[in-house]
């Protein structure tokens, strides 16, 4: 939530606006409320700020353009305090002087007392933000040291946040500090980033530095130093950035998102890399916790957030079979306030894709003060949940730039089934004999979404013809089931159109009267060798609500011929293990998501009200 960067350079090049805007425009999935630059101009700071989305800036920066600089910040903002307006935009300035300006993510949560403060003291404030209150905070502080003046303010502000400062006096320095709330180093040649995340600077470096929690960061041309909010001198943890600027572009898709879906057959592949060894047993050196302690788990909960919960929906079923330990799946943000049970023999997987969703890491700490293990399923490096967690099992999909997730949905559950099958060898077991085999099967899915991407076109049709539709209901049993949340999800923030997935077995206990006639009902229907008989027991599902006039969009199995007579529609999947099919079942309906949101003429990257990394509560 929030895109931040900050730039300081030779100011021979004086390319700080290029810089910054360009690491906004990678960042504008955090947030599009408004977008804003501060660039250090001689003896002050000019800013440019305007609600909406970055080519509104863009717009204004032409009508009042902004001398060269060596030194900005800029941000873009997914509205917390005071609305989307052009006053509440970011940078906030501070004092009267035009010096000082201040971008920020998170949110101050005293900033009703503080705010009270200056005010007695006489202080006028532009905006509704918290962040104008650092600001005028930081300004009063400033005695010729930007870094102390960030440090003494930090002290006094409560919540999660990050924040930089550029000032007048201080013209090749960016200060940064961070609470619970991203922000990645970038180290350049004779220039150095700031940003929310390594996509701010990816056009420039693949050197960066990770922060610890409550550290401040000073960057000049010539380097980094870092303190921690004690004044302390630390040090940032270096790594290398692995995937370049071209994975972050759209490669010749119109969307990000397409380009997304169709990067999911390696998603799943490079997820399952490096991973198993010439035998075909799996080896998970990287997850640092040792096997007797695996060995001693005996019971899972996993923690995650909308996309990524129902990942771990999926997750409980697979595990649960392979492992036979209890598995549970709580949301993040209920999980922390619910008194959960758990213990040192209990796992607590968390699942997310930015690492940043601020409920999934408070129950990510929670679970550890607790005494439970953590194992954190993320798809970016230096990112603060596998930071807090005692290890990390990183998913491969590459950077995931859409609001809507697809391609990490794939592979956290591809990580999912990794631990799982891990365990289940680990620990032996009836299924320990079987991973290999499933393991196997599971590098076959790639493949198969391969092909099933080439087969898209009667699902991008249907979406074109639904465009007016008003209410679409999603079915599914078992793992089916999350898949059917998932779908419904998807069509929601993509498509802004009422969705509801249900588990098909509970629809005769309410959820049938909402069938009238010409409803359209997508069924997810598992593999016809799916235990216990469910794959007949959805085909009755079908047959109850076509019976109420609902037109049946039914995903089945390449050769299913006993959905045929039910079904308005088929589309087709190829066949794969019952465990396995959420990886498959899942595409036609994310291919649905983007065509009718498209055929609606919305933005499929960046829908109304969203963000990518939801970093306040
Ligand atoms: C939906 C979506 C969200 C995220 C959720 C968790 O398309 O993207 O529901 O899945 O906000 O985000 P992460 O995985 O970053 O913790």
């Amino acid at each position: 939530m929030c895109g931040i960067v900050g730039y300081v350079g030779s100011s021979a090049d004086g390319k700080a606006l290029d810089v910054v805007l360009e690491g906004l425009a990678r960042l504008e999935y955090r947030g599009y409320d408004s977008a804003g630059v501060a660039l250090v101009d001689g003896d002050h700071v000019s800013t440019r700020k305007k609600a909406g989305k970055l080519a509104n800036l863009r717009a204004v920066l032409e009508e009042q353009p902004l001398e060269a600089s060596s030194t900005g910040i800029g941000h873009t903002r997914w509205a917390t305090h005071g609305g989307p307006t052009d006053a509440n935009a970011h940078p906030h300035r501070g004092g009267t002087d035009g010096k000082l300006a201040v971008i920020h993510n998170g949110i101050i949560e005293n900033f009703h007392s503080l705010k009270g403060e200056l005010l007695d003291e006489g202080v006028a404030f532009a905006s509704e933000t918290d962040t104008e209150v650092v600001a005028q905070l930081l300004a009063r502080a400033y005695d010729g040291d930007l870094t102390e003046a960030m440090r003494s303010v930090v002290a006094r502000l409560e919540g999660a946040f990050t924040l930089l400062a550029v000032h007048a006096d201080a013209p090749d320095v960016v200060v940064g500090a961070r609470r619970n709330s991203p922000l990645v180093v970038g180290l350049g040649d004779g220039e150095n980033f700031l940003g929310s995340d390594v996509a701010a600077f990816i056009g420039y470096t693949r050197n960066a530095l990770e922060l610890e929690q409550d550290q401040i960061v000073t960057i000049t041309p010539a380097g980094a130093t870092v303190v921690n909010f004690d004044g302390t001198p630390a040090q940032g943890k270096a790594f290398e950035v692995t995937w370049d600027a071209a994975a972050a572009e759209k490669g010749g898709y119109d969307t990000f998102m397409e380009k997304e879906i169709h990067e999911q057959p390696h998603a799943v592949g490079d997820t399952l890399l490096g991973r198993t060894d010439e035998d075909g047993h799996l080896v998970l050196d990287e997850l640092r916790i040792s096997e007797q302690q695996l060995k001693d788990i005996d019971r899972i909960t996993i923690v995650a957030c909308g996309t990524a919960a129902y990942a771990g929906m999926v997750a409980k079923y697979a595990i649960e079979h392979w492992t036979r330990i209890p598995v549970e799946v709580a949301l993040a943000h209920e999980f922390r306030y619910c008194e959960p049970i758990v213990s040192e023999r209990t796992l607590v997987v968390s699942i997310s894709q930015s690492g940043e969703t601020m409920d999934t890491l408070m129950a990510v700490k929670h679970a550890r003060d607790l005494g439970a293990l953590t194992v954190s399923v993320c798809n970016t490096h230096g990112s603060t949940i596998p930071r807090e967690s005692d290890a990390v099992l990183y998913t491969h999909a590459g950077p995931e730039i859409a609001v809507a997730s697809t391609k990490a949905f794939l592979a956290q559950i591809t990580a999912c089934y990794v631990l799982g099958l891990y365990l289940a060898q680990l620990r032996g077991g009836s299924y320990a004999d079987d991973a290999a085999a499933v393991l196997k099967e599971l590098h076959q899915v790639p493949g198969k979404i391969e092909q099933l991407l080439g087969s898209m076109g009667r699902v991008r049709e249907i979406a074109r013809f639904m465009a007016d539709t008003r209410s679409v209901l999603f079915l599914g049993r078992h793992v089916g089931y999350p898949v059917a949340m998932e779908g419904a999800l998807k069509l929601k923030e993509l498509a802004y159109i009422h969705a509801e997935g249900f588990a098909a077995g509970e629809l005769k206990h309410g959820p049938i009267a909402l069938i009238e006639p010409g409803q359209p009902v997508f069924i997810v229907v598992p593999g016809p060798d799916t235990p216990h008989g469910l794959h007949g027991k959805v085909v009755s599902n079908i047959q109850e609500i076509r019976a109420r006039g609902a037109r049946t969009l039914v995903i089945a199995q390449e050769g299913d011929t006993a959905v045929e007579p039910f079904a308005d529609e088929i589309i087709r999947v190829p066949a794969t293990s019952p465990m396995l099919a959420p990886l498959l079942t899942v595409v036609p309906l994310q291919v649905f998501a983007l065509h009718l949101s498209t055929a609606k003429g919305l933005d499929v990257d960046q829908p109304r009200n969203l963000a990518k990394s939801v970093t306040v509560e």
